[in-house]
């Protein structure tokens, strides 16, 4: 058992040896009561750089090897989807230059990493209006998405131009051109229906969202799929992420009792 864990958190993090307090805390992580999906908004990137008096972009590097360690442990866990929240609708009103960092930055990251990624056996998705990205950051998505189609491991949805209004309200739309189009009737309208058309149709809601840098806000992620997902909030700045705390999030939400409204 001891080995496996060793393993476990070998292949996680690279080489890297696993520390006591990882081993700790592995062990208390109940391996059959995983969560299927889970949904980071990755905040924290800007003030993690300015706090130690360098550049905003610094942070949203350092961001990116929080997100690998995320990769890396949970697929271990075998969980089946990872949606994180990467740039949203409103982020277009940040500053031009930090906006070309933030693409760029994903364009590297996805070069870089396909390899592993694909090696990992993750499928790299996108959600969002993804058509307003730079062709840049299209032509990598689409390249992500293609070497990593035939991948069953973890989804990895990556949100980019990702806002939860404009993808209800495109649910919205794509419905009313079928009700007039005589494709469906009124009546036909239900949750199911509504969930289908959304970005993250055939994708269970997340089980566990997890919100870093000490904001007790949604920012327009997953408006209508975070209906009961149960929330693990922290004030640490989303690039400390580490191997512990990722764990620890699914070690508290194992301990939560879901009630989904019952008793
Ligand atoms: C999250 O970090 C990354 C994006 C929103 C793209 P921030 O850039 O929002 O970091 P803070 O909130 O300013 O610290
Ligand atoms: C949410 O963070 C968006 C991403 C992490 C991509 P923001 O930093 O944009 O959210 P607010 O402005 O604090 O609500
Ligand atoms: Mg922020």
């Amino acid at each position: 058992m001891l080995k496996n864990l060793v393993q476990f958190l070998r292949g996680a993090a690279g080489d890297k040896e696993p520390t006591l307090q990882e081993q700790e805390l592995m062990k208390q992580v109940d391996m059959n009561k995983i969560p299927v999906h889970i949904a980071i908004i990755m905040d924290g990137n800007g003030r993690w750089a300015t706090k130690r008096g360098l550049p905003r972009g610094v942070g949203h590097r350092a961001g990116v090897e929080s997100l690998r360690e995320a990769v890396n442990t949970y697929s271990r866990l075998g969980v089946n989807y990872l949606t994180v929240y990467a740039f949203s609708t409103e982020n277009w009103k940040r500053p031009q230059e930090e906006v070309n960092i933030l693409m760029d930055l994903l364009v590297e990251y996805l070069h870089k990493e396909i390899d592993e990624l694909h090696r990992k056996n993750v499928f790299v998705n996108a959600l969002g209006r993804l058509e307003d990205l730079p062709v840049k950051a299209q032509e990598a998505l689409n390249m992500a998405r293609r070497i990593t189609a035939g991948n069953n491991g973890l989804t990895l949805n990556i949100c980019l131009n990702y806002g939860g209004r404009t993808e209800i309200t495109e649910a919205f739309r794509a419905i009313s051109v079928k009700l007039l189009e005589g494709q469906i009737k009124i009546n036909d309208i239900n949750e199911n229906l509504i969930s289908e058309h959304l970005y993250t149709s055939s994708i269970p809601d997340p089980d566990l969202l997890i919100r870093p840098a000490g904001e007790l806000r949604v920012s327009n992620f997953l408006l209508w799929q975070l209906a009961y997902t149960e929330f693990w909030l922290t004030t640490m700045m989303w690039p400390d992420f580490r191997r512990q705390h990722l764990l620890k999030a699914v070690i508290d939400w194992q301990r939560r009792n879901r009630r989904f409204g019952g008793i």
